[in-house]
């Protein structure tokens, strides 16, 4: 495995202009981009606080989603990576959907290449894994990869199988830091996910090298226990929860509730033995989110 140079990527620019960037925030419909997103704006904002959280803390490595389909949060994701960070995207694409055995969206090689492409993402740059997320081992990826993750989303199939699988590679290879953000922990269309991911909780207890810190607009976040705490304060404590909070099923302004934070209870906000901040089935104020995320992403 080959190793980071976190000195040149703590000086070096991301791989889209704040200007390119903000321009899809506002409309990224007027950019030409093809065919559809299935993550929400919410998502993309919070992943953009995530990467600065993780700046911050001066982690650093891969970005990139298993299950991109045609792109549109593998580049809420991909904004936030520092040239030197490699990109990575893994998908069955067209060419496998016979493989796609719970049908969840159809990946497309031509349209997230030319997604990528319009955004200035250096597409011959861009590890592609193409076919289904059991025929690479974590081990090789890694290899593939030269080095870990610091973020790494997890959107492909929605089996308990395919969780199980898939959140090896979240285990095995992300940097201490790093962070895996699980599609549909909270969609009960999927309920294959949620299986999956209580399973894996269940298996590896309070000892698992993940430890989820944030669930979220439908994702359940997850860390290395390692950055566990400090993740969890740093969400826990940004104003923006309580500023931009529109409504919620638990009161006014309590838009994210965690043991010790907006009285929440030490053994109701828990998974697999790890506290957890829920922001979940909250309206954000859109306005106030997409200007949080052009003060973060220029931090990331
Ligand atoms: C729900 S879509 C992903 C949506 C995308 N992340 C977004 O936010 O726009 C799921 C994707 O995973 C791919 N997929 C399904 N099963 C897979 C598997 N076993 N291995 C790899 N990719 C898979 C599908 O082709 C599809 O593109």
């Amino acid at each position: 495995m080959g190793s980071l140079n976190t000195s040149a990527l703590a000086t070096a620019k991301r791989y889209v202009s704040d200007a390119l960037t903000n321009q899809y925030i506002d409309n990224y419909k007027a950019m030409g981009l093809k065919g559809d997103g299935m993550g929400s704006r919410d998502s993309s904002w919070a992943t953009a606080l995530l990467s600065s959280i993780q700046r911050e803390a001066g982690v650093y490595g891969a970005a990139g989603e298993i299950g991109v389909h045609h792109g549109y949060f593998w580049m809420s994701v991909a904004l936030t990576a520092r040239v030197g960070e490699k990109l990575f995207a893994l998908d069955l694409f067209e060419r496998n959907q016979d493989k796609n055995v719970d049908a969840s969206g159809g990946g497309n090689m031509g349209i997230f290449t030319h997604n990528a492409q319009t955004l200035g993402f250096p597409v011959q740059d861009i590890v592609v894994v193409e076919g289904m997320s059991s025929s690479i081992t974590p081990g090789q990826l890694c290899s593939k990869i030269g080095y870990g993750f610091r973020f790494l989303s997890i959107d492909g199939g929605h089996t308990k199988e395919i969780l199980l699988n898939d959140m090896k590679f979240a285990e095995c290879c992300l940097v201490d830091g790093g962070i895996a953000a699980l599609d549909d922990y909270s969609n009960a269309f999927w309920p294959g996910v949620h299986e999956g991911i209580v399973s894996y909780f269940d298996r590896h207890g309070a000892n698992s090298r993940l430890a989820p810190f944030l669930l979220h607009a439908n994702k359940l976040y997850v860390t290395t226990r390692s950055h566990h705490k400090r993740y969890l304060d740093a969400v826990t404590s940004q104003a923006f929860w309580r500023n931009a909070c529109r409504s919620t099923v638990a009161g006014p302004g309590v838009c994210i509730e965690a043991p010790g934070v907006n009285g929440g209870n030490l053994w109701k906000f828990q998974l697999g033995g790890h506290a957890l901040a829920v922001a979940e089935f909250r309206e954000f104020d859109q306005a106030q989110a997409v200007a949080m995320w052009k003060d973060v992403i220029a931090k990331c």
